[in-house]
C-alpha cells in the first residue's frame, strides 16, 4: 500500500521534519509540499539537509492541492487549522492536524486557553477528533480519519504522570511540573528573543502560570485518573535547538516503593517501542537526558523517590520536533493504517550532539 501525502505548513520546522521521515517511510509518497513564501521553490533550497531525497517544489496552500493526497499533515500556526480541517474531513481524506485546534474536547477551553473571541465552531468534530498519544490512544487510533496531534510540552508531562494518574497517585496537591525547551520549539519564524544574540546562554521562564499545554495535559491526565486533575505547570526557554525536559514533583500520602513504580510504568508502557525508562545506578546517563534522544521518536522517562517530603520526582526527556511533533505525528499514521508503529521512524538518537 502507498499512500499519497500532503505537508500543509511544509516549509516551517515541523513540516520539514514530517517530510524528513515521511520520505523514508516505505508505505508514503510524498506529493505536494505547501508554501506561501517558497512557492515553486525546490523543497531542499529550504530544508537543505533533504538534498537528494525529494525533487518536490513547494506549491500555494489550497485545498485542491492537499486533495490530491490520501493523508494531509496539517503544520500550521494555531488557529489556521480550524479553517482547514472541516473541508478536508468532509472530502474523506485522513487529516493529522499538529495544531492545537482539535486537541482540546470541550469548545469553550479555546476560549479560555486560546484567547478565541467564541467556543470552538467544530464541537462534534471536536469529538471525532483523536487525541494522537499512541501509548494512550492507539485503539482509537486505528482507523482514525481525524487526528489531534499532541502539544510538544504536553507530550513529555502526560507521558511522564501517566503511570501516577492510572494508579491514583495524582488525587491530591496538583504535580509541579517544571520544562524547558529548545528554539525550535518557537518554529521558524519566532520572535526577537529567539533570534540568536537573545537566545544563547539563556534559561529564562514564559508564560508561567498560564501556559495552554496545560489545558491538554489535565485532560489527559483526568481521564486517565477518572477524576479532574490539576496540574503546576511551569515552562523555561533554554539554550538549545531541540529538546525537551520535563521535571514533575508530586507530592503523595504514601510514596510508592521503587518495585511499585517500576510495575506501573511497564504496566502502561511495557509494549512501547518509544518509551525507555531510564534509571540507572551506573554509566553515563542515570537518568533521561535530551542529549540521548535527539533526532529520534523515543520518549526517555525516569524517576526517583523522596522519602523525606513523600515527593515522587519524575523526568520526561524528548526531541520536540519528533517524539514532540512529527514522528509523533507518523506514529499516529501508523497505528491508524495498519503499518508498523515504528515505520519510518527507526532512527537511534545521534550522540553526541
Ligand atoms: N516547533 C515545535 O516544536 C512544535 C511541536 C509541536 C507542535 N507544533 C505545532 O506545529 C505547528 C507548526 O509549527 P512550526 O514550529 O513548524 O511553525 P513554523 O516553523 O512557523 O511553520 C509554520 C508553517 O505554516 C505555514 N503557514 C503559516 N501561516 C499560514 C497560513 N495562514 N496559511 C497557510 N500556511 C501558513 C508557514 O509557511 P508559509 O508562511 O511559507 O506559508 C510554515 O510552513 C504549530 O501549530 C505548532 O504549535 C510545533
Amino acid at each position: 500500500m502507498t499512500l499519497r501525502t500532503c505537508v500543509v505548513g511544509a516549509s516551517g520546522f515541523v513540516g520539514g521534519e514530517l517530510l524528513r521521515i515521511l520520505l523514508q517511510h516505505s508505505g508514503v509518497e510524498v506529493v505536494c509540499a505547501t508554501s506561501r513564501k517558497f512557492k515553486g521553490e525546490y523543497v531542499y533550497r529550504v530544508h537543505p539537509h533533504l538534498r537528494g531525497f525529494t525533487q518536490l517544489k513547494f506549491v500555494e496552500p489550497t485545498i485542491d492541492a492537499a486533495l490530491k493526497a490520501d493523508v494531509v499533515f496539517l503544520a500550521l500556526p494555531h488557529g489556521e487549522s480550524v479553517k482547514w480541517v472541516p473541508k478536508l474531513y468532509e472530502s474523506g481524506v485522513a487529516v493529522f492536524d499538529l495544531s492545537a485546534d482539535f486537541r482540546l474536547k470541550d469548545p469553550n477551553a479555546y476560549v479560555e486557553w486560546y484567547k478565541w473571541p467564541q467556543p470552538h465552531p467544530y464541537p462534534d468534530l471536536l469529538q471525532k477528533a483523536v487525541y494522537g498519544q499512541p501509548e494512550l490512544h492507539r485503539n482509537e487510533l486505528v482507523g482514525a480519519k481525524l487526528v489531534a496531534v499532541p502539544g510538544c510540552m504536553a507530550t513529555a508531562s502526560i507521558l511522564m504522570l501517566a503511570p501516577l494518574a492510572k494508579h491514583g497517585l495524582l488525587g491530591g496537591a496538583p504535580p509541579v511540573v517544571d520544562a524547558k525547551i529548545g528554539s525550535s520549539g518557537a518554529g521558524a519564524e519566532g520572535s526577537i528573543v529567539d533570534l540568536h544574540s537573545y537566545r544563547t546562554y539563556v534559561v529564562r521562564p514564559y508564560e508561567p502560570v498560564h501556559h495552554r499545554h496545560i489545558a491538554e495535559i489535565e485532560q489527559e491526565l483526568s481521564l486517565l485518573a477518572g477524576k479532574k486533575i490539576r496540574v503546576a505547570f511551569t515552562p523555561h526557554a533554554v539554550d538549545l535547538v531541540r529538546g525537551i525536559f520535563a521535571t514533575g514533583h508530586t507530592y503523595v500520602e504514601r510514596l510508592p516503593t521503587e518495585a511499585d513504580m517500576w510495575k506501573m510504568y511497564r504496566a502502561l508502557f511495557g509494549d512501547s517501542k518509544f518509551i525507555r525508562i531510564v534509571k540507572d545506578r551506573l554509566g553515563i546517563a542515570r537518568y533521561p537526558n535530551t542529549k540521548y534522544v535527539i533526532g529520534s521518536n523515543f520518549v526517555d522517562l525516569g524517576f526517583e523517590l523522596d522519602p523525606r517530603l513523600n515527593r515522587v520526582v519524575t523526568f520526561a526527556a524528548i526531541d520536540n520536533l519528533v517524539r514532540g511533533a512529527a514522528g509523533q505525528a507518523v506514529q499516529a499514521f501508523n497505528v491508524a493504517f495498519g503499518f508498523p508503529e515504528d515505520e519510518g521512524l527507526r532512527y537511534i538518537p545521534l550522540a553526541p550532539v
